[in-house]
């Protein structure tokens, strides 16, 4: 009987374990073999004889459920080590790490900075319809306004959406103001030069609140602090202009940052900013009252933005060419490693 507990004890897998026990209390095991003698023992030894078997049985059958146990434990354990993924382990790449495309790293940026001032992120879709792109936002059909942007139309009437702005509207048609929303996406024109691509980013802007609560001083600061934010030391000027979903609206320009003068912090003009000393950066404006009648808003007042990402981000990293962003050529990127956040 000890020598069954010390080979059970001793035993180093749970195969062997298994082997143990199929040798002792198997069909041809030894144990069953002793139950087996039963018959042939006088009657008044039987119920000792039956009593001392179910002891050894009962014995052995704790001994190998313990050590089955510790044997399971050990064999997870091991498993778990063998599958054990080394997150340090950077040999198969080389070294090599990836770049933020400067699109990418720029949307990421400017999101995060209205973040920061609490405007939530909302999205749209890219393929939209008449009444969002355009009617909603005082485009109303034969608008001449509408030569303003070159529309791709689908054949079911629906339009790959010309700016951000439709996110706006879904926006305010979905929610009850105070609202303070960006809405960064892609949108598309029919325009394709060094400084137009059919599809490009933007990010929009839209701030309601109640009646006479937002004025245009409220919108000049915000955009002041953000391009200060985005290009540093730079003067800003409101030039006015005009969109049909805005009233007054205008266009936001910063002091040139390639011809800006160390010394008397002047920009005296270059190629770049067509020898003006400035460079257009965003349109803005106070929300038109016809939008808010679209949307079924009364006894508000808004401002909204918009500004395109692929402008900011050719500023921010002095890229020549617009198209080169889209060109998906690898050394662009090689030069931005690291400079992501
Ligand atoms: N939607 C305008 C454009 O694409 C930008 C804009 C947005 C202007 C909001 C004013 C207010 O050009």
């Amino acid at each position: 009987m000890q020598e069954w507990l010390d080979k059970i004890e001793s035993s180093d897998s749970l195969d062997t374990l298994e082997q143990i026990r199929i040798d002792i209390l198997g069909k041809k095991g030894i144990l069953t073999a002793e139950f087996a003698r039963m018959k042939d023992v006088p009657n008044e030894e039987k119920k000792e004889f039956a009593q001392n078997l179910n002891k050894q049985k009962t014995a052995v059958n704790s001994a190998i459920d313990s050590k089955k146990t510790i044997l399971m434990a050990l064999a997870l354990d091991q498993k778990l080590k063998a599958e054990l993924l080394d997150v340090t382990k950077f040999s198969t790449t080389n070294g090599t790490v990836g770049a933020t495309h400067p699109v990418a790293d720029t949307m990421e940026k400017i999101t995060s900075y209205f973040q920061n001032l609490n405007f939530s992120v909302e999205e749209g879709p890219l393929v939209e319809d008449d009444f969002h792109n355009f009617e909603a936002l005082n485009l109303p059909k034969f608008h001449p306004a509408r030569d303003m942007q070159d529309t791709f139309y689908c054949n079911d009437g629906k339009l790959l959406r010309t700016h951000t702005s439709p996110v706006q509207i879904r926006t305010m048609m979905n929610s009850k103001p105070p609202i303070r929303m960006i809405a960064p996406g892609t949108v598309f024109r029919r325009d394709f030069d060094i400084t137009h691509t059919p599809m490009f980013n933007q990010i929009e802007g839209l701030v309601v609140d109640k009646e006479d609560q937002i004025s245009f001083a409220n919108l000049k600061h915000v955009m002041v602090e953000f391009l200060q934010h985005m290009f540093g030391d730079i003067d800003v000027r409101f030039r006015p202009s005009f969109f049909p979903f805005t009233e007054p609206s205008a266009e936001v320009d910063i002091s040139c940052i390639f011809c800006k003068d160390a010394s008397t912090g002047k920009s005296c003009g270059c190629r770049v900013c067509s020898h003006t000393g400035w460079l257009e950066v965003l349109g803005c404006g106070i929300v038109d009252e016809n939008v808010f009648k679209a949307v079924g808003y009364e006894k508000v007042s808004g401002y909204a933005f918009g500004l395109g990402i692929e402008r900011f981000a050719m500023l921010i990293h002095k890229i020549g060419d617009l198209r080169s962003l889209f060109e998906s050529d690898i050394r662009l990127l090689e030069q931005f490693k690291g400079s992501a956040k």
